[in-house]
C-alpha cells in the first residue's frame, strides 16, 4: 500500500541472532515504499553479511566510521541527517548500554548520538535472551534511553534461539513494520479511549447450529487499527471473525448480541468514542436448545421462534454520558439499497451524531469499500478505497468533530 512512501529509514543492525529477521524487515520496508540505508555493527556482521542487506536495500551497507566513501568522511553526519527515522533492529543489550552512556566508538552508536534528536526519531527493537532482558542493568539502560528520547518497542515472548522461553525476542518483521507505520501516523486521537464493535454475531439455535451473517469484521478491525495509530487507547469487541488483532489493540471476543452488549456495557464508562461497526443479528432464537435438534424422520421441520436482540448502539447513544456530549457515538448502516435515505433515517432512529453508511453485500468480506458519512448537516462521500485508507479517513473525520466539539 506504500504506507512508507517518501520515508528514508536508517536500519541499524547490532549483534544478535535476530539479524536474520532484519533482512525480511528491510524487504518489507522497501515494499511499503521506503528507502532504506543499512548500517551494521561489527557484531551484526558475525550474524548476517552486508552482501545480503546490500542486495535487499539496493544500497551499499555502512559499517565503519572511517568509511572513506563519503567525500567529507563523515558518514555519521550524512547518514543521520537524511533519515526520517533510525530503527535499530535488532537492538542488543550491549547496544542499549552504549546508547545509555552516549558511546561513539563505532558508526552506529556514533550516528545515533549525532542525530538531530528533535527531527530524527530513534526507535529500538530490543532482542536478547530473557535473563539479559530481565537484568536490572538492561532495564535501567532502557529507562535511560527512553528518557533521552528513544522509542523503545516491545519485545515478543516465546522460544528463544538459546533454547529458553520467555521475554526478549525481537518483534517479527511485520510487527515492526506496523509499529513504524503507526509511529508516523498523526496522533489526532491522542488521549481518547475508543471502543469499537466489529464482525457479525452468532445466535445459537442448538449446540451445533446458529444464525449469523456475512460480516467479516475487516472494516471494524481497520478502524480499531487506525484509531490506535492515531494515538487512542483502543478496545475492540469482536464477534466470531478470522481477522488478526491489530497491534496494540485490546480485543474481547464475544459470540452473541447479548454477550456483545455485556462487553460493551462493561467498557463504556471508560470510553470517550464508541464506533459500532458490528453487524449485530437483529433477532435470536427465543430459546436455544441445550441438545442438538434431531430429525425425527417424520419430514416435519422444526418451528423456530425469534425474539429481538437488544440494540447496543441505541442503548449507548441514549446513555447520560452520550447525551451530555462526553461520549461520541458513531453508528454504521449496512444496507442493500437506497443508502442515503436509509442511513439518514437510521441516524435519527439511533440518536447518533454520525452514521456511516455502506452497501453490505458489496463490501462484506472484501478489502475495500466506499462510505457515506451522514450527520445533522447533510452527507459526505468517502469514495471507493481500501478499508485501511477509509478507516484512516474516518478516524480523521471523527477527530475533527471532537476538536470542533471542544471548540
Ligand atoms: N446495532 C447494534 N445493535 C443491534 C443492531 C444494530 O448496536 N442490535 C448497530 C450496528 O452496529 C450499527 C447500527 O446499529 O452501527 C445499524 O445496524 P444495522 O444492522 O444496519 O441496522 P438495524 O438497527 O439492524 O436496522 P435495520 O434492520 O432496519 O437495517
Amino acid at each position: 500500500m506504500n504506507e512508507l512512501a517518501g520515508k528514508h529509514i536508517v536500519l541499524g543492525l547490532s549483534g544478535g541472532v535476530a539479524c536474520y529477521k532484519a533482512a525480511d524487515l528491510c524487504r518489507q520496508l522497501i515494499k511499503e515504499g521506503a528507502t532504506v540505508q543499512v548500517v551494521m555493527t561489527e557484531a551484526a556482521e558475525q550474524f548476517i553479511t552486508p552482501v545480503t542487506l546490500q542486495a535487499l536495500s539496493g544500497r551499499t551497507v555502512y559499517g565503519s566510521q572511517w568509511d572513506a566513501r563519503e567525500p567529507n568522511n563523515m558518514p555519521h553526519i550524512n547518514l543521520s541527517r537524511e533519515a526520517d527515522a533510525i530503527l535499530i533492529a535488532p537492538c542488543s543489550a550491549d547496544f542499549i548500554a552504549r546508547l545509555a552512556q552516549g558511546r561513539a566508538d563505532d558508526l552506529l552508536s556514533l550516528l545515533c548520538l549525532a542525530r538531530p534528536a528533535q527531527r530524527v526519531p530513534l526507535l529500538l527493537a530490543p532482542a536478547m535472551n530473557r535473563e539479559m532482558w530481565a537484568h536490572p542493568a538492561t532495564q535501567r539502560n532502557l529507562a535511560q534511553v527512553a528518557q533521552d528520547g528513544a522509542t523503545v518497542l516491545a519485545v515478543g515472548n516465546g522460544d528463544q534461539a538459546c533454547g529458553e522461553t520467555g521475554d526478549g525476542r525481537m518483534l517479527e518483521p511485520l510487527e515492526l513494520l506496523d509499529e513504524l507505520i503507526a509511529f508516523f501516523a498523526p496522533k489526532v486521537l491522542a488521549g481518547q479511549q475508543v471502543l469499537v464493535t466489529a464482525g457479525p454475531t452468532f445466535e445459537a439455535i442448538d449446540p451445533v447450529r446458529g444464525i449469523t451473517n456475512l460480516s467479516s469484521g475487516k472494516m471494524g478491525f481497520a478502524i480499531a487499527r487506525a484509531a490506535r495509530e492515531a494515538g487512542a487507547d483502543v478496545t475492540l469487541v469482536a464477534g466470531p471473525v478470522h481477522v488478526p488483532t491489530p497491534r496494540g489493540v485490546r480485543r474481547l471476543d464475544v459470540r452473541s448480541a447479548e454477550e456483545m452488549l455485556a462487553a460493551v456495557e462493561q467498557q463504556i464508562p471508560q470510553v470517550s468514542v464508541f464506533i459500532a461497526t458490528a453487524a449485530v443479528a437483529d433477532w435470536r432464537p427465543a430459546a436455544a436448545s441445550s441438545q442438538k435438534i434431531k430429525k425425527d424422520g417424520s419430514g416435519q421441520t422444526p418451528v423456530l421462534e425469534f425474539v429481538e436482540n437488544p440494540d447496543i448502539l441505541a442503548r449507548v447513544a441514549q446513555s447520560a454520558r452520550a447525551q451530555a456530549g462526553a461520549l461520541f457515538c458513531v453508528g454504521f448502516a449496512a444496507e442493500s439499497h437506497d443508502l442515503l435515505a436509509h442511513a439518514t433515517a437510521k441516524r435519527a432512529r439511533k440518536g447518533v451524531p454520525l452514521l456511516v453508511g455502506n452497501i453490505g453485500p458489496a463490501t462484506f468480506g472484501q478489502d475495500d469499500n466506499a462510505l457515506l458519512l451522514v450527520d445533522a448537516q447533510g452527507h459526505r462521500e468517502l469514495p471507493h478505497a481500501s478499508k485501511r485508507v477509509l478507516a484512516r479517513q474516518l478516524v480523521g473525520d471523527i477527530a475533527a468533530r471532537l476538536q470542533a466539539q471542544r471548540g
